[in-house]
């Protein structure tokens, strides 16, 4: 394969993605949550290219992104619930589980085997606009390599997938920084599988309590979404949760204050905003990962960050970097 085309999202970028993406081709681009590794969402094989590139379990399903609300709900059963939250969300970081329409086109790889689809309408406006060019639902995972961290930049999609893809369209760094909130409609309830992005009190006042998805597992098994792997978005170093103190070489992430004695720091907020963390997250613990790695430290450490708000899905992401590794 040629090397990956870095493409400005502008006109012509725009355009050479979503003819790549017609041809068949994986391209990655910036949404506002993280970068997403793109294929045509009706086409068999490029679906499964999708799965090869990232080396992805096949029991794992794919995020369909979809111009707006009406495109998407074509192809699935919807519910007033369904609308309501589309309505108040999108576009925008949240993801919403529907079963398929006996009619809906959609690869059936892209659901892994089960009947349902996960989709949503993104707010970025590259992703908007190689949506609205290349014409079809794209779906997209994350743009990193199978249980590896979330790429917010261009940069980190072309270290993840780098000779693997044809090309990534570069809108710059992700403004939100976490992965959608994958929520669940096909039951009685609704289940937040995933916290993410739209922060689970803007979804409970909406729409009132919701239940929370399964917690972190440790196996692939009688789960509802497959993605919720223990080990996941993790750094190449072990990394310890709710650090108060600096113990042997660490390198910190901090969050508000710093703790003396790292190695090296990565401060997410020195304000203690959470949207500015949640920005920050993925790449604050890829630089301490290389900046650990070179200066021989073993181990990063993660100051507390409330749960609330967008901390739910940075503590959701922290847990699952720091869970054993399954190899
Ligand atoms: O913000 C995001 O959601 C990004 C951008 C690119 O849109 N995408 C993303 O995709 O994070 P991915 O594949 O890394 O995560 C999708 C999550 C996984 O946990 C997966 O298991 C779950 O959504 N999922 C996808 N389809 C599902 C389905 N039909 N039922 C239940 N869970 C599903
Ligand atoms: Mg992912």
């Amino acid at each position: 394969m040629p090397p990956t085309e870095r493409l400005e999202a502008d006109g012509t970028g725009v355009a050479r993605a979503a003819a790549l993406l017609a041809a068949g081709a994986l391209v990655g681009f910036g949404t506002e949550t993280v970068y997403g590794l793109g294929a045509d969402a009706l086409n068999d094989r490029a679906v499964a290219a999708v799965f090869a590139a990232k080396g992805r379990p096949r029991f794992n399903p794919l995020i369909c992104h979809y111009t707006d609300a009406s495109a998407a709900f074509a192809h699935l059963e919807t519910s007033p619930l369904a609308h309501r939250l589309a309505d108040a969300f999108w576009p925008g970081p949240l993801t919403l589980v529907l079963p398929r329409r006996s009619t809906c086109p959609v690869a059936l790889l892209a659901s892994a085997g089960l009947d349902t689809l996960a989709v949503r309408v993104p707010a970025s406006k590259a992703a908007l606009a190689l949506l609205n060019e290349v014409g079809r639902p794209i779906a997209a995972p994350s743009a990193n390599r199978s249980g590896a961290m979330s790429p917010t930049t261009a940069a980190h999609v072309l270290a993840e997938l780098g000779g693997r893809i044809a090309a990534v369209l570069d809108s710059g760094a992700c403004p939100v920084g976490v992965e959608s909130s994958v929520l669940d409609l096909t039951g009685s309830r609704p289940v937040l599988l995933r916290p993410g992005g739209t922060t689970r009190e803007a979804i409970e006042a909406l729409i009132g309590p919701i239940q929370a998805g399964p917690a972190v597992v440790a196996g692939a098994e009688a789960l509802r979404s497959p993605g919720q792997l223990a080990s996941h978005y993790a750094p190449s170093l072990p990394l310890r949760l709710d650090a108060v103190a600096i113990e042997g070489t660490e390198a910190l992430l901090a969050f508000g204050g710093v703790l003396p004695g790292a190695g090296a720091t990565f401060q997410l907020s020195a304000t203690r905003d959470l949207t500015e963390a949640a920005a920050n997250l993925f790449a604050g613990l890829r630089t301490l990962d290389a900046r650990a790695a070179s200066l021989g430290l073993s181990r990063i450490a993660a100051m507390p960050v409330p749960p609330t708000g967008l901390g739910l899905a940075i503590n959701d992401r922290l847990h699952r970097a720091a869970a054993p590794r399954g190899g």
